[in-house]
C-alpha cells in the first residue's frame, strides 16, 4: 500500500525532534524527580535540559501536584488505567508510533500498573524510530501498516491500543476500516485509546496587545497548510467514537480539549506547528505545486518571507488553537 504520509510530511532527525516535542507540549507530561521528595512530579513540558534545570524547576515547583497536569493531561485516560491488570505485565501496542515518545513516556511513569509494561510500537516506516541501544529494554519496535491485516500470532495478545497522530497517513475511506482491524490486537476486555487533531479548525489568535501582535503571516501560512491537506484533515478526528462502535468496542467514550488550554505551551506549540508548516509549504513551493487562497502559484521566496514573518508573529504574541479530540473503547469479554 502507498505511503501517504510521505507525500505530505517528512521523516528525518528534525522532524523527530519536533514530534517529540510535540508530544510533551499536546500531553504536558514530563516526570521531573523532585529534590526535596524524590518522588517524579509532573510540570510543564519545556524543562527537560540538565540536571540542574532539572533541580531548579523542581524546588520552584516542589508541591506540584498530579492535580495540575494540563493539556490532554494523561497518558493513558484513566477509565483504562484503573482497569488495566496488576496481575501480570501489561502488554501494549503503540501504532503509528513514530519517535516512540508515547512508550518512552509510558516506560517512565512510575505507575505500579504500567510499571513492567512490555511495550510494542510499530510504523508504517523505520525512518523515526530511535536507536534500538537508546531506548529501554522492554520497548520494541517493528514495521506495520495499520491498514494491512494484523498478522494472526498479534491478535487477541494486546491489553491496551494505543493510536496518536495518524492523520497525515490515512485517507479518508481508511479510518472505520483501520480501526475495525487494530481493534482485533486486543484481548477480551483489553482498551483502545485514539487521540487525533482537528486541523479543520486550526486558527491563528492575537495573544498580546493590539498594538504589538501581528497574525497575518501565521494565518495566511495556517490556511496554506489547512487547504493543501484539507482531504486528510477533514476525517479521523470525526470518526474515533463511530471507528470503535463499528469494530464491536463497548463503553466507547470521547473528550475534546482545545490545545491552547495551557497558556504556558501556546508560543512552544505555535513554533512547532510553524516548523511543520513551512517544511509542508516549503516542499510544495518546491515543486511547483503550491497554491494561495486565489489559487495562484506561490515561490519559495514568498514562503521564506512569511515564513519570518510568521515567527515575528509569534513572537509578538500570535499562537495557535485547534482541538484535540481522544476517545477510547473496550473490547467486551468474552461470553
Ligand atoms: C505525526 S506522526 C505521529 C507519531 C506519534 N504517534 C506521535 O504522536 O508522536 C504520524 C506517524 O504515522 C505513521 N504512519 C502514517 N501512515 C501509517 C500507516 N498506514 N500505518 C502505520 N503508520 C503510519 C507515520 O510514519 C508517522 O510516524
Amino acid at each position: 500500500m502507498s505511503d501517504v504520509y510521505a507525500n505530505n510530511l517528512r521523516r528525518d532527525a528534525k522532524e523527530s525532534e519536533r514530534l517529540d516535542e510535540q508530544f510533551d507540549l499536546l500531553t504536558e507530561y514530563v516526570c521531573v524527580p523532585s529534590v526535596h521528595t524524590g518522588i517524579s512530579v509532573t510540570v510543564p513540558g519545556p524543562y527537560r535540559t540538565g540536571r540542574d534545570e532539572q533541580k531548579k524547576f523542581s524546588s520552584k515547583h516542589a508541591n506540584h501536584r498530579p492535580s495540575s497536569i494540563r493539556n490532554i493531561g494523561y497518558l493513558v485516560h484513566p477509565l483504562i488505567l484503573d482497569r488495566l491488570p496488576l496481575d501480570h505485565p501489561v502488554v501494549i501496542a503503540d501504532l503509528a508510533t513514530g519517535t516512540a515518545r508515547f512508550l518512552q513516556r509510558i516506560s517512565q511513569s512510575g505507575n505500579p500498573r504500567l510499571k513492567s509494561a512490555i511495550l510494542h510500537g510499530s510504523d508504517l516506516s523505520p525512518a523515526l524510530f530511535p536507536p534500538p541501544n537508546t531506548l529501554p529494554s522492554n520497548i520494541h519496535l517493528s514495521v506495520l501498516d495499520v491498514r494491512a491485516p494484523v498478522p494472526a500470532a498479534l491478535q487477541g495478545t494486546y491489553d491496551f491500543v494505543h493510536v496518536r497522530q495518524i492523520a497525515a497517513g490515512l485517507t479518508p475511506d481508511d479510518w472505520v476500516p483501520a480501526m475495525a482491524n487494530l481493534a482485533t490486537l486486543l484481548k477480551p476486555g483489553g482498551a483502545m485509546q485514539w487521540e487525533e487533531c482537528n486541523f479543520t479548525n486550526v486558527v491563528h489568535l492575537r495573544g498580546g496587545d493590539v498594538s504589538v501582535t501581528s497574525v497575518d503571516a501565521a494565518r495566511t501560512l495556517g490556511k496554506m497548510f489547512k487547504n493543501g491537506l484539507m482531504h486528510y484533515f477533514r476525517h479521523g478526528w470525526d470518526r474515533l467514537e463511530e471507528g470503535m462502535k463499528t469494530a464491536g468496542l463497548v463503553e466507547v467514550g470521547s473528550e475534546i480539549l482545545s490545545s491552547d488550554r495551557e497558556p504556558a505551551t501556546r508560543e512552544a506549540l505555535t513554533r512547532n506547528g510553524m516548523q511543520a508548516i513551512l517544511g509542508w509549504a516549503t516542499a510544495n513551493a518546491k515543486s511547483g505545486q503550491l497554491r494561495g487562497d486565489k489559487g495562484q502559484q506561490v515561490t519559495i521566496a514568498e514562503i521564506e518571507e512569511l515564513g519570518e514573518q510568521a515567527y515575528r508573529d509569534i513572537q509578538s504574541g500570535c499562537y495557535v488553537r485547534f482541538d484535540i479530540h481522544v476517545a477510547w473503547g473496550f473490547r467486551p469479554h468474552a461470553g
